[in-house]
């Protein structure tokens, strides 16, 4: 089979509650999931299991055997040559690995391929990056709930640069019992969003914020900016600001760029696309 591409975008958790923890230390969680128009590119080509990386933030990864888009192409048996144009910060709370991973098995899919069970395994966020369109996800990744299309808002997300490790984030946490998502309508625009979203939270953003001060910065940054709303996604250190129009989107994310960070101006729940 020849050349297969794939796109990987950005994972966004709009809302996410922590509302307990398993016995095995792994967090239950509650989160809106939705998906941005940018994200990383790959190509899979049958060929001895390899992966060579391209793109902004190559350099934050290596090729080594924990690489998740090696792993999840060991954990289907193939053998594939796979490229990777890494687009997304690393370690961002965008989903960056789940989301590569998740491409590579939806690929291996079309060639032939049968999917592991329990993908949640390579990564919290495999599962609902396998769907790539607005979720609930709820346990520890592993049930994913299909939502319908959620309007297609323009947002501008930021990364300050920094790193911010995971598990650190959930053990900074001080509440581990919150209540879970209020019901999740269909939304019908911004105004309606952001009502719903007001009404929620990321219980992660107090921790992240503590271990790296600079999110408060970019968060604020983004209010004043005339983001309708700010919020951290995932474990940090992306934040997302939601806009009334992509020219405020754009200026927005300009301005922020003109301070260092990484910032670009996208749109919220896009169709996962193959480029
Ligand atoms: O699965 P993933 O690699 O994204 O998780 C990284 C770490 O984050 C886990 O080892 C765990 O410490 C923490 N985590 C958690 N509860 C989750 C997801 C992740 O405690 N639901």
């Amino acid at each position: 089979m020849s050349l297969q591409t794939e796109f990987a975008p950005a994972k966004l958790n709009l809302a996410l509650h922590v509302t307990g923890r398993r016995k095995d230390g792994y967090h239950l969680l509650d989160s809106l999931v939705v998906f941005a128009g940018i994200g990383d590119h790959l190509r899979l080509q049958p060929g001895p299991l390899s992966l060579t990386l391209d793109g902004p933030f190559a350099a934050g990864l290596q090729p080594d055997e924990d690489n998740l888009c090696l792993r999840a192409a060991r954990s289907m048996g193939a053998e594939v040559a796979i490229g990777l144009t890494k687009n997304l910060p690393v370690a961002s709370g965008i989903g960056g690995g789940s989301a590569d991973a998740a491409a590579v098995l939806r690929t291996l899919t079309r060639m032939g391929y049968g999917l592991p069970d329990n993908p949640e395994r390579l990564g919290a966020d495999v599962p609902v990056c396998l769907l790539s369109a607005p979720a609930r996800m709820q346990g520890v990744g592993e049930i994913v709930t299909p939502l319908p299309a959620i309007p297609s808002v323009p947002m501008v997300l930021v990364n300050p640069g920094v790193a911010v490790p995971t598990p650190q984030v959930f053990a900074a946490m001080e509440r581990r019992d919150n209540p879970p998502l209020p019901t999740i309508p269909a939304f019908s625009g911004l105004d309606d969003l952001v009502g719903w979203l007001r009404g929620t939270r990321n219980d992660l953003q107090p921790a992240a914020c503590r271990i790296c001060p600079q999110i408060d910065q970019v968060l604020r940054a983004l209010q004043d900016s005339g983001a309708a709303l700010s919020r951290m996604s995932g474990s940090g250190a992306t934040c997302f600001g939601l806009y009334d129009s992509a020219d405020a989107a754009r200026t927005a994310a300009d301005a922020l760029s003109g301070r260092g960070w990484w910032a670009v101006a996208t749109e919220l729940a896009q169709p996962l696309r193959r480029r």
